[in-house]
């Protein structure tokens, strides 16, 4: 079995996932290579955040590993928060709060198109993969459901009824830009360990 690090130490993305890799890889946590802290994000892209990230685990212990950033960008507010979208509304990381602020610049405006965007930048032997993952949809006047989390409460996927925090996990995996970029991470792995 294969060994390879996802540099995260965001629970729910690791479920995530889990439930995507059909258990052919052994993913390791942070939490279980003994590293505790967060990884610094300073990069102006999410691509480039991404690829911080990986670089930052694989040349301090030398691992294989993959790490990924994810943004929400909404057309009206120029991308906006992008790169910023954990972190929008201040440091504390609320997502409450993230969501109550995307909400009021939105306020009275009638372009709710957006996009979330995910980048994993897979670093093995040395070599640099990137894959990408995108889904567009609506952002909401306020919030309905309670799954999930970030946005979830206020997007509504492209051809769907109900936000990400309204079906059920297993549906939001099988379409969000994190379950398509880790679908392509997948693909590729194990098309490459099966040449
Ligand atoms: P990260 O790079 O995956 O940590 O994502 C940065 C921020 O984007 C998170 O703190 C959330 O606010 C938001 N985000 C990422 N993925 C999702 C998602 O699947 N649903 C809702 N919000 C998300």
């Amino acid at each position: 079995m294969e060994k390879l690090v996802f540099a995260t130490n965001n629970k729910h993305k690791t479920q995530e996932v889990l439930a995507l890799l059909n258990n052919k890889f052994k993913i390791c946590t942070l939490e279980e290579i003994g590293f505790r802290e967060e990884i610094p994000e300073e990069a102006a892209t999410l691509e480039e955040n991404a690829r911080q990230k990986a670089y930052f685990i694989y040349k301090k212990y030398g691992l294989n590993c993959f790490a990924d950033d994810t943004g929400l960008e909404i057309e009206a507010l120029g991308g906006a928060p992008g790169v910023y979208s954990a972190r929008y509304a201040g440091e504390e990381k609320d997502s409450n709060a993230n969501i109550e602020k995307v909400l009021s610049q939105l306020n009275g405006e009638k372009n709710r198109k957006a996009a979330f965007r995910t980048f994993i930048i897979l670093i093995l032997d040395g070599k640099e993969y990137v894959f990408e993952g995108k889904v567009t949809g609506t952002i909401l006047q306020e919030t309905k459901g309670v799954s999930g989390f970030g946005y979830d409460p206020v997007f509504v996927p492209d051809g769907y009824n109900e936000t990400f925090a309204e079906m059920p996990l297993d549906l939001k995996n099988k379409i969000s830009h994190r379950g398509l970029a880790i679908k392509k991470l997948v693909t590729f792995l194990n098309k490459k360990y099966n040449e």
